[in-house]
């Protein structure tokens, strides 16, 4: 099925504001000219509209908005129209200044800004439940409504006192006594044991849990507005509703925003010119395979730019073929939309030089305006990619509460090395540079579709996780998971009888003692136990590493250069019919290729193309008659592909090719008929 009913086409378009225009009509006479020019086919409106809307309290006008309707109906543009919960008017903010969120220091926020409204504010509600109510009302049947754009990039938290009751009620649900709190909570040390729900405080920093209960509180809070702000909307219409996440935000557990959204949207702005161009691409390919993951279908990419955010470090003008491959790898990697934040440039405030579709001169004869348009008129030809599937056989798993669990600890170095992000990262680039297609399950996630999971510093179990990745194990998968797993229960309560917890000791044939964790001047390596990688036998570790005692695991690795020289570093335990294998030390990327190669080969997993150039990164995308390619260039040099068969040069017009020169820094789409994966690797 496509994104929007009945509308076969990859989305392009964007963020739209024609309410920062309304004394300027010729402007918007404009805008539709240069839409078509563009190729767009679709614009979220009404992000920030509430205050055009509802000018003064109990006054509305929507003339502005139905002409918008209109226009776009007649020019064939499809609309997800916003919810305007992400900026409040002025009206709102300052006569019921329960709106605005306390902060953890207990002040109450001024009205300013945007995306800071009190979670559980009934006046909030209340009027937000008449706009919503009127605009669905309006637009429901209208032709040019194809979805709703709830909110925007919902986050944060607020302290306000009914915030902090439903805290204290999150608490009751999750704990139901004081006396099981009390044991989740260890709270023997420092004499904290609690005789009240309501001294549990926030301000404790002696307390690892009360913090991961916070932002799974906060998670629930906003999946509350936003299942309220839905509730509104399908008091009326039942088209399809999203939001649009923010990648890898630590604030929220995106996996339950998830499961409100008709189709997952997240919005992309790459750093880039940071030297590292494929571990930038590898980031964002991670983050769009977990968009694909979690609704198992072709997500939108929301925002992405088309020039440069104005808050980058560098704000070059972009290098030519950089755009379109930076599109190509969220086509790729299977959305079925890629649209811009923003379509032009506003004259004022904060975003007045963010990067846009049509700039300050109004011209369609830029270099971005023309890149768009270029892009646009392919996508166009290539609208047949639409509802294309993947079909990852690995899977790297993220999850939000784990990471939590870790942050709040004191114990492994602090700041980011408590981070998992990068390690996953790692993980998941060095897996990408084989050009296997990946998945991004949460530890919740079925396994059993997977031939080999990756969990890197899976540091929390939920319950019933550790059984599952057994039986994944028994059935013949290949599990690898890292140092800094298995240390703590969904109460970030350290798991009895060592690490790594519950079955996991047993499913790894290990037993990890503690970690050592370096100052970079220490030089500790892992040697490989009769066999090489690349021809190297020897490699550095990196900052930290675990002392493991083999249970019944095979030793691959060893350490070396270290007073615990000889002990296990790398270990595989065969389980049932697969291997669980234990990565206890941090390896740099020469490694982990290696040994991510080696496991794919053993299991079978071959790349989508073979022979490809070291610097070419390959996806596919099939239906039930053809598989689509997507090569990407990650050098600024030209680069040729020699393809395995004839295929169709889709990027560029179709012609028949055996082989492609890829554009330095660019990429291309390429056609072939479909072999299903029983019959060959293609
Ligand atoms: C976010 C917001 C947009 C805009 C862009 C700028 O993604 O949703 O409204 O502020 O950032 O990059
Ligand atoms: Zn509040």
């Amino acid at each position: 099925m496509s994104i929007f009913r009945n509308f076969p086409h990859i989305l392009h378009g964007g963020d739209y504001n024609p309410d920062q225009w309304l004394d300027y009509p010729d402007v918007i006479d404009r805008d539709f000219v240069l839409m078509d020019k563009a190729h767009c086919n679709t614009f979220s409106v009404g992000i920030f509209s509430w205050s055009q809307y509802e000018p003064e309290e109990g006054r509305f006008d929507f003339v502005w908005m139905d002409d918008l309707f209109e226009r776009c109906a007649k020019q064939e543009k499809k609309l997800l129209l916003a919810t305007p919960s992400g900026g409040r008017p002025a009206w709102l903010g300052t006569r019921y200044p329960e709106t605005c969120r306390v902060l953890p220091d207990g002040r109450r926020e001024e009205w300013k800004g945007r995306h800071n409204h009190c979670w559980t504010s009934p006046v909030m509600r209340e009027k937000l439940s008449i706009i919503i109510g009127k605009l669905a009302e309006r637009y429901a049947g209208h032709p040019a409504l194809a979805g709703w754009h709830v909110s925007n990039e919902y986050n944060g938290e607020c302290r306000c006192p009914l915030c902090l009751k439903k805290f204290q009620e999150f608490l009751k649900d999750r704990y139901f006594s004081l006396e099981n709190l009390n044991r989740a909570y260890w709270s023997g040390f420092w004499s904290h044991g609690f005789s009240d729900w309501d001294q549990v405080s926030l301000n404790d920093s002696a307390l690892d849990l009360v913090h991961v209960d916070w932002l799974r509180f906060n998670t629930r809070q906003l999946c509350d507005f936003m299942a309220f702000e839905i509730g509104e909307v399908r008091k009326k219409s039942d088209a399809p509703v999203t939001t649009n996440m923010m990648g890898w935000f630590p604030g929220v557990d995106y996996w339950r925003v998830a499961g409100l959204c008709d189709f997952i949207s997240d919005d992309c702005y790459p750093t880039w010119y940071n030297g590292e161009t494929e571990y930038t691409a590898a980031r964002f390919a991670a983050l769009h395979d977990m968009h694909y993951t979690m609704g198992d279908k072709p997500f939108v990419m929301m925002e992405s730019c088309p020039g440069i955010p104005n808050y980058k470090p560098y704000c070059k003008i972009r290098r030519p073929n950089e755009f379109q491959r930076e599109m190509l790898l969220a086509l790729g990697h299977g959305a079925d939309g890629t649209m811009y934040f923003q379509w032009r440039k506003g004259l004022g405030n904060c975003e007045k030089f963010h990067g846009a579709v049509v700039g300050h001169d109004d011209r369609d004869d830029t270099l971005v305006f023309q890149r768009v348009a270029d892009y646009g008129a392919r996508l166009e030809r290539m609208a047949e990619i639409c509802d294309s599937r993947i079909h990852p056989r690995v899977g790297v798993l993220f999850d939000w509460e784990s990471n939590w669990c870790l942050a709040n600890c004191k114990g492994f170095g602090g700041g980011s090395a408590q981070q998992p992000e990068e390690t996953i990262l790692r993980h998941y680039q060095a897996l990408w540079s084989h050009n296997v297609p990946l998945a991004v399950p949460e530890s919740l996630s079925d396994f059993s579709r997977y031939k080999i999971l990756v969990a890197p510093m899976l540091f929390m179990l939920k319950p019933g996780v550790a059984e599952r990745m057994a039986e994944f194990v028994r059935a013949g998968g290949t599990l690898v998971m890292t140092y800094l797993s298995g240390y703590v229960d969904e109460n970030n309560l350290c798991f009895r009888g060592g690490f790594p917890g519950g079955v996991l000791r047993e499913l790894f044939g290990i037993r990890n003692e503690d970690i050592d964790i370096f100052e970079p001047s220490t030089q500790i390596s892992m040697l490989l136990n009769g066999f090489s990688f690349a021809g190297k036998t020897e490699f550095s570790v990196l900052n930290r590493c675990e002392y493991i005692h083999p249970e019944g695991a095979e030793v691959l690795a060893v350490y070396h250069n270290v007073f615990y020289a000889g002990h296990p570093a790398l270990t595989v335990n065969r389980f049932g019919k697969g291997k669980a294998v234990y990565l206890a030390a941090e390896m740099g990327e020469d490694f982990l290729h290696a040994f991510y190669g080696k496991w794919l080969s053993e299991a079978g997993i071959r790349p989508v193309l073979p022979n490809l150039p070291p610097s070419v990164r390959a996806s596919k995308r099939f239906n039930d008659r053809f598989a689509y390619y997507f090569l990407l260039n990650m050098t600024d040099r030209e680069q040729k592909v020699s393809l395995p068969r004839k295929m169709e040069d889709l990027w560029n017009g179709g012609r028949a090719v055996t082989e492609v020169i890829l554009p330095a820094s660019g990429g291309t789409v390429l056609k072939a008929v479909e072999i299903p994966e029983t019959a060959s690797s293609l």
